[in-house]
């Protein structure tokens, strides 16, 4: 990435911070990145673009030429901006965002025609178990699915929650059970920002 870029990249962060839009926190970036050197995926696919910030980050590892990111946007405001960002880098032959809401648009990609070495998790918690059966039946073999938040600020791991969050609470409760139980993930959860969970697909097990 030469200078110019670096510099817009750079305030694509400071201006996502400053109008509080939840981008990717510097230590999970830094995880991933390295499972994303280690994987070096043709096809991403990720579930919560916002300003397209981890979309633009995780672009340096895509490997081969037909390869691409596929990312997902409820909200238009955040579309247009994310698109906005990723004609300025320069990345739209790479990045193809969808302005949609996820949960219904997941169930529109046929995996016979269309699947993924790494998948991304990051949009509504309370939508993870359905983001995640998605992601396995869209996963390649060998594929890595990777969610962030799974402790929605430490929720997840207190005894008491507000009403208001205990819905998803639960429901990232149960994502990290099924995550461990599910015999076709191989999984680990890990204490980084706020928890992120990594399962590696094995699609011979039935
Ligand atoms: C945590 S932010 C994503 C941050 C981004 N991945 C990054 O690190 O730069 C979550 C985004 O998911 C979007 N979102 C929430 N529910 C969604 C859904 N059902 N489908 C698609 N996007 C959704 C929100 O509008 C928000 O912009």
């Amino acid at each position: 990435m030469n200078e110019e870029k670096l510099a817009i990249l750079d305030n694509i962060k400071k201006e996502a911070i400053e109008n509080h839009v939840p981008i990717l926190q510097d230590v999970s970036l830094e995880l991933i990145e390295v499972i994303l050197s280690i994987k070096r995926p043709n096809k991403i696919l990720e579930i919560g673009t916002a300003v397209g910030y981890s979309a633009i980050k995780f672009s340096k590892y895509l490997e081969g030429k037909d390869s691409k990111i596929k990312t997902i946007e409820i909200s238009k405001d955040m579309y247009n901006i994310a698109k906005e960002n990723v004609k300025n880098m320069e990345l739209t032959e790479k990045i193809e965002i969808i302005n949609e809401d996820a949960t219904k648009y997941l169930e529109t990609i046929d995996e016979k025609k269309e699947q993924f070495d790494v998948i991304f998790i990051d949009a509504a918690k309370g939508q993870y178990l359905v983001f995640l059966e998605n992601a396995i039946r869209l996963a390649k073999n060998g594929a890595v699915i990777i969610a962030d938040n799974v402790y929605f600020h430490g929720r997840v791991l207190s005894g008491y929650n507000e009403h208001r969050h205990r819905t998803a609470t639960n429901r990232l409760r149960e994502y990290i059970r099924i995550i461990s139980e599910d015999k076709r993930l191989k999984s680990t959860v890990l204490n980084v920002g706020d928890g992120v969970a990594i399962s590696v697909v094995n699609k011979e097990i039935k």
